[in-house]
């Protein structure tokens, strides 16, 4: 069994289908965003402020880096600007299956609206950035993905179901 690799841009419920998904499955998980502000000792929001957005970039290739050697028969889910590194998309195919979770700029702008957490969802006009960022992105998701969910107007029962067959079918591949 290979790790399962959740990918998607901000709000697309990486994080929540993770959980679920691991209760399911009966496999630990993991987060990047997690496992890089505990290393750090600080949030995300600081690691930006302080040290900026690059160097955040490298602290996700390093994170990436650290689970090939470690992670097993996990759900690791991604920052959403992870696989934007062509290095860190050859990374996430030795890591595992990569799921896309396909949500458009409305589903996610509802999900994001009234979270503080993430620097680049901040400002004035957060729906237009989720909409230049998600255009400019799109592409590079389904490019890193072995299976592309859609997350729209679907509950978490449909969208684990539809996981869960499309990895079975994968790895009987
Ligand atoms: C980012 C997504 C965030 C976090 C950081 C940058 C991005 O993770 O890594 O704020 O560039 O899309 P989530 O996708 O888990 O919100």
């Amino acid at each position: 069994m290979k790790n399962i690799i959740l990918i998607g841009f901000m709000g697309c419920g990486k994080t929540t289908v993770g959980i679920r998904l691991s209760y399911r499955l009966r496999r630990a998980m993991e987060d990047t965003d997690k496992l890089i502000e505990k290393e750090e000792g600080r949030t995300i929001s600081e690691i930006f402020r302080t040290d900026g957005e690059a160097f955040f970039r490298g602290l996700e290739t390093d994170c990436l880096k650290k689970l090939i050697r470690t992670a097993r028969n996990m759900i690791i889910s991604v920052g959403g600007g992870l696989p934007v590194r062509e290095e860190n998309r050859a990374l996430l195919k030795q890591l595992g299956t990569v799921v896309y979770l396909c949500a458009s700029a409305e589903t996610i702008y509802e999900r994001t609206k009234h979270d503080t957490s993430r620097p680049l969802l901040q400002g004035d006009d957060p729906k237009g950035k989720i909409r230049t960022l998600l255009a400019e992105r799109e592409a590079i998701y389904e490019s890193a993905a072995d299976i592309v969910i859609d997350v729209n107007q679907k509950g978490f029962d449909e969208i684990l179901e539809e996981i869960a067959e499309a990895v079975d079918r994968k790895e009987m591949l």
